[in-house]
């Protein structure tokens, strides 16, 4: 039994849950310095959606942003979300642009990278594993969590296992849509303690009002570290709230080494912050009201939000209650992957294709028919052979390791973008997101160019020729 640790994440993921990745870092900035000294064990600060978020949105360079937050917090370990082989993308990428992505977010400040596959597939952590460690990181292994006939507590400590003979420092189980029901999590951290001499950590959303209860359990179970965001943006489909969470652990061996008072001080910083956001309509009620939808579908609130909005543009909004029944069917029919990034936008828009279609599977996007095809990894159980044969037919399915397929590519990224890279940091901005990143150098060369064409027209004022 030992005090646990506290880990913020309202820097990435309370921030994408419910206000669609949109904080700026000038937000961010004026109060590191109180957080540095409030004792958290990390900040989740990058990766996940901040990256594309940064350049698509806020016309800012997220290497800035990692290196301001690190020059901020000098105490304080800095933490980042990765999807393996996916980096911060939606499909694989090539060993090298893997390893060098890696390099360069612990070059500019990451200690910690939390690093999970939507499939739990360990061949798709192998690379980003490996460099974690070669570069002198944190690396932690998440186990994306869901819930199915086949994963049972068996499969997860195979998991939690096989991570640990890949070297990594600690163990995160990652339950993104909140459904990590408290005494599952009490058996689930129990049993993964018992196989795995590693730091647990367990992330949950508040989704559908559970979480709480569900780190308790956890906790006392043995868990070492929990995912909580500051109230105003805690809770909803956020981590638990932290303040509530620290004084429910009063009085227990558990309370953590952290010093409340700074952080009462943090969240009335973050109170302001707040009150902007709901002006601005950034902030949508929707998202802060318990869905209790999520355990009946296990479907992830962000998911839902998604739904919502494609069935509006199709006019379609009736069909909800179809689709929202035709995801766990479709999700069985693929071998049951966890519903998170990139799989559930394909189990998603699947299940939308399947009912506003006169046929299921008539319509079939190409990320599914890839997943089929064995390119995202091996899932935990067996697609539907019927429903194989409908989307590929007699096409043969792809037994490796995904990556063992691409070829290195760095090098043609940097040529391509020869002209507009200023740091090499910029060849995987362009690897990760071509166009986005390409309007954003083309932007920042244009506005440099603004910058010193005023200086000349100044020059001409004073010294006239
Ligand atoms: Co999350």
């Amino acid at each position: 039994m030992s005090r646990v640790k506290i880990v913020d994440t309202v820097f990435r993921d309370a921030h994408q849950s419910l206000i669609a990745t949109r904080m700026k870092t000038e937000e961010m900035l004026p109060i590191a310095e109180k957080m540095d000294k409030a004792g958290y064990y990390a900040l989740e600060i990058w990766g996940g959606a901040t990256f594309d978020s940064c350049l698509r949105f806020l016309n800012e360079d997220p290497w800035d942003r990692l290196r301001e937050m690190r020059k901020a917090f000098k105490n304080t370990k800095l933490q980042m979300l990765l999807r393996g082989q996916n980096l911060l993308g939606y499909k694989h990428y090539p060993d090298d642009v893997v390893e060098e992505f890696v390099r360069l977010s612990i070059k500019n400040g990451i200690d910690i990278i939390r690093i999970f596959d939507a499939l739990n597939d360990l061949r798709n952590l192998e690379t980003s594993i490996k460099a974690t460690k070669k570069y002198g990181g944190h690396a932690q292994g998440a186990i994306s969590y869901t819930i199915s006939p086949v994963h049972n507590i068996n499969y997860y400590v195979e998991v939690a296992k096989g991570m640990a003979e890949m070297g990594v420092d600690s163990i995160c189980i990652k339950d993104m849509s909140g459904i990590l029901l408290p005494y599952a999590a009490y058996e689930l951290v129990s049993e993964i303690k018992k196989a795995v001499d590693l730091p647990l950590e367990i992330h949950s959303h508040f989704t559908s009002g559970i979480a709480n209860q569900t780190y308790m359990k956890a906790i006392e179970a043995g868990a070492d570290i929990i995912d909580t965001a500051i109230s105003p943006l805690g809770n909803g489909t956020s981590q638990p709230a932290t303040e509530p969470m620290i004084a429910s652990l009063e009085g227990s061996p558990y309370y953590p080494d952290i010093d409340f008072n700074t952080i009462l001080e943090v969240s009335d910083y973050f109170k302001t912050l707040r009150t902007k956001y709901e002006k601005e309509g950034l902030l949508d009620n929707k998202v802060l009201t318990v869905d209790i939808n999520t355990l009946k579908y296990q479907v992830p609130g962000g998911m839902l939000s998604n739904l919502v909005s494609q069935l509006k543009a199709q006019n379609s909004e009736d069909k909800y209650e179809d689709v929202l029944k035709e995801i766990p069917r479709v999700r069985e029919e693929l071998g049951f992957p966890p519903l998170v990034t990139p799989m559930s936008q394909m189990v998603g828009t699947q299940a939308l294709f399947n009912v506003l279609s006169t046929e299921r599977y008539k319509m079939v996007p190409n990320e599914v028919k890839n997943y089929v095809k064995g390119l995202y990894g091996k899932p935990a159980a067996p697609i539907n052979e019927d429903i194989k044969r409908l989307i590929i037919g007699d096409e043969e399915v792809f037994e490796g390791r995904p990556a063992d397929l691409l070829k290195p590519e760095l090098d043609k990224y940097r040529n391509e973008i020869n002209e507009y890279i200023e740091q090499e940091e910029d060849v995987l901005t362009y690897a990760l997101f071509p166009q986005v990143a390409l309007n954003f150098f083309k932007q920042r060369m244009a506005s440099k160019y603004k910058i010193e064409t005023d200086l000349l027209n100044e020059e001409e004022k004073t010294h006239p020729i």
